[in-house]
C-alpha cells in the first residue's frame, strides 16, 4: 500500500470535513435514512484484490457519514445530543495515529501521565480527598457497571451475593439495571424507588424499604443517585442520600454521566452539592465535555478498591509492574489494552480553557430557562418539568382532546419537526404523558436557534390541527 497516497486521501477527507462543518447549520440533524444506501452498502464484497483508497473513501462519505443523525448538530436536541469540539476530533486523530497503549506506565508513561492529572482535576472539582482516583473508560454505560462492580466487591462477601440489593429510582439510567445484570444480580435484586414531583428519588420511601429489606434478611449494598437525570435532568437529593447511605453502611454511587459536568461551573457547581460524600462517580465527556465518542470517566474516593476489584498479575506483564507513582491502568478497570482516551480530552481542556467550556455549560442551561419562559408565553403548551441542567419537557394540549389524543398529537409534531431537518426534538414519558424532550447542550446553539424552533413548533402544531379536523 502507498502510505503517501493514504495521507493524500486524508487530508482530502479533512477538506471534506471542514466543509461539512462549515455549513453544518444548513443540513438535516436527521436526515433521510436512506435503504438504498443500506442496500448498496450491504451488496459491496470483500474485495480480494485491492481497491483504490479513493474510491472507497468516496463511498464510505456517501453511504455511511451522510446516513446518520448528526449529533454535533447545534439544534440536535434529541436523546443526549454530542456537541463535539473540533479540539476533540484533531485530538482524537492524533492520538489514533500514535495509538498509545493505555493499559500500562512502561508503554505510555506521558499518556498516563495525563489521564491521572485530568482524573485528579476531575476528583477535586467533585470535592474527593487525596486518596481518589479513576479512570478512563468507553462511555457511562461501562462507568456504572465499573463503579457496580467495585462496590460489590467491597460491600459484599461472596457467599452474599444472592442477598444483596441496589437501589435505583424510577428515572435511573439503564445501564445502571443492565450492569446489575450483568455482574449477576438478579432483576428482584433491585429496588426501584419512587420519585418526586421533580423526579428526584425519594428519600422517605428509599429508607423505609431499606428497613423492610433489612428485616426480611436481605443484605442492602449500594443505592445508585442520579446528578442529571436522562429524562428531565434531575438531581437527586445528593446529601439525604449520603446521611443513608452512611447509617446503613451502603455504597453510594452518582450517576453522573450526564450532569457532573456542571461541576466545571463555579456558577452553577452548587446544583450538585453532597456529590463529595459519594463513594463513586460516573461522569462522561463524550456528553456535556465536547469530546466524541469513546470518551468517559469513573471516579472513586478510595482509588485501592479499584485495584483491589481490577488488579492481576500474569508472568506476562510482570516486567510492567510499577510503584504507586506510575499507574498501570490496566490495574483500574476492565480493560487491558485501551485506547488513550484522555488525550482528545487533554488537547481540548488545554487549548479552549477551563472558563470557556465554563461560559458553554452555563450558556446552554440559561438557553433551555429561556426555551421554557417564552414557551408558556404560548397558549395550550404545557411544560410538564422545568428546564433543569438544560433539559425541558413539555406538550402541547389541544382543546378538548382526551389522554391517548393528547400522546398521538405530541408524537406527531416531534415526528414534523425532525421531518422538517431544522431541529431534533424526540419525545419521552413522563408519569404516563408523551411530552416533548429538548436537552441542548451545544454551546454554539442560540437564541435564535430556539426562536426559530418555538416557530416552528407553533407552525407544525396548526398544520396538524388543520389536518385533523
Ligand atoms: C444518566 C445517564 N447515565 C448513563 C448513560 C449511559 O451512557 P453511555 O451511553 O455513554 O453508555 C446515559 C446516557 O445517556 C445517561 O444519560
Amino acid at each position: 500500500m502507498n502510505n503517501e497516497l493514504i495521507f493524500e486521501s486524508i487530508l482530502n477527507f479533512v477538506n471534506y470535513y471542514n466543509n461539512f462543518q462549515n455549513n453544518i447549520d444548513s443540513k438535516k440533524v436527521f436526515p433521510d435514512m436512506n435503504n438504498d444506501k443500506i442496500s448498496k452498502l450491504k451488496e459491496i464484497p470483500f474485495a480480494s484484490e485491492s481497491r483504490d483508497i479513493n474510491e472507497v473513501m468516496q463511498e464510505m462519505q456517501n453511504l455511511v457519514y451522510s446516513n446518520q443523525a448528526y449529533m454535533q448538530h447545534p439544534r440536535c436536541f434529541a436523546f443526549i445530543p454530542s456537541p463535539v469540539s473540533l479540539l476533540s476530533w484533531a485530538g482524537e486523530i492524533m492520538t489514533s495515529a500514535f495509538n498509545p497503549h493505555g493499559g500500562s506506565w512502561l508503554q505510555s508513561p506521558s499518556a498516563s501521565c495525563i489521564e491521572s492529572k485530568i482524573i485528579e482535576w476531575m476528583c477535586k472539582l467533585a470535592g474527593y480527598p487525596d486518596t481518589s482516583g479513576g479512570l478512563f473508560v468507553s462511555g457511562g454505560s461501562m462507568a456504572n457497571l465499573t463503579a457496580l462492580t467495585t462496590a460489590r466487591n467491597v460491600k459484599l462477601a461472596e457467599d452474599e451475593y444472592p442477598k444483596g440489593i441496589a437501589y435505583v429510582s424510577d428515572q435511573t439510567h439503564s445501564s445502571v439495571a443492565k450492569g446489575l445484570k450483568i455482574i449477576g444480580f438478579r432483576e428482584d435484586q433491585i429496588r426501584k424507588v419512587p420519585t418526586n414531583e421533580n423526579y428526584q428519588l425519594d428519600v422517605d420511601s428509599l429508607e423505609t424499604i431499606i428497613c423492610e429489606d433489612k428485616a426480611k434478611g436481605f443484605i442492602p449494598f449500594a443505592v445508585i443517585a442520579t446528578s442529571g437525570t436522562t429524562n428531565t435532568g434531575s438531581v437527586d437529593p445528593l446529601h439525604s442520600i449520603a446521611d443513608i447511605c452512611d447509617k446503613y453502611g451502603l455504597w453510594f454511587h452518582v450517576d453522573g454521566a450526564y450532569g457532573a459536568t456542571v461541576l466545571v461551573s463555579d456558577k452553577y457547581r452548587h446544583l450538585l452539592d453532597g456529590i463529595s460524600r459519594s463513594d463513586s462517580i460516573s461522569w462522561d465527556a463524550h456528553k456535556w465535555l465536547l469530546q466524541t465518542y469513546s470518551c468517559s470517566t469513573i471516579l472513586i474516593r478510595e482509588k485501592n478498591h479499584l485495584i483491589s476489584m481490577f488488579s492481576t498479575h500474569p508472568e506476562y506483564l510482570k516486567d510492567a509492574q510499577t510503584n504507586n507513582e506510575q499507574i498501570n491502568y490496566w490495574d483500574f478497570g476492565p480493560e487491558l489494552t485501551r485506547p488513550a482516551r484522555s488525550l482528545k480530552l487533554w488537547l481540548t481542556l488545554q487549548t479552549l480553557g477551563i472558563d470557556n467550556i465554563s461560559e458553554g455549560i452555563e450558556h446552554s442551561i440559561q438557553l433551555v430557562e429561556y426555551m421554557e419562559n417564552e414557551l408558556k408565553t404560548y397558549d395550550n403548551w404545557e411544560i410538564i418539568s422545568s428546564a433543569h441542567l438544560a433539559i425541558l419537557n413539555f406538550r402541547y394540549v389541544p382543546v378538548n382532546a382526551n389522554k391517548q389524543q393528547v400522546d398521538e398529537f405530541n408524537k406527531a409534531i416531534s415526528k414534523a419537526i425532525l421531518d422538517s431537518g431544522y431541529v431534533g426534538i424526540l419525545t419521552t414519558s413522563l408519569n404516563g404523558k408523551t411530552v416533548l424532550r429538548v436537552c441542548s447542550i451545544n454551546p454554539e446553539t442560540t437564541k435564535e436557534d430556539i426562536q426559530n424552533t418555538i416557530k416552528l413548533l407553533v407552525e407544525i402544531v396548526k398544520n396538524l390541527q388543520n389536518k385533523y379536523k
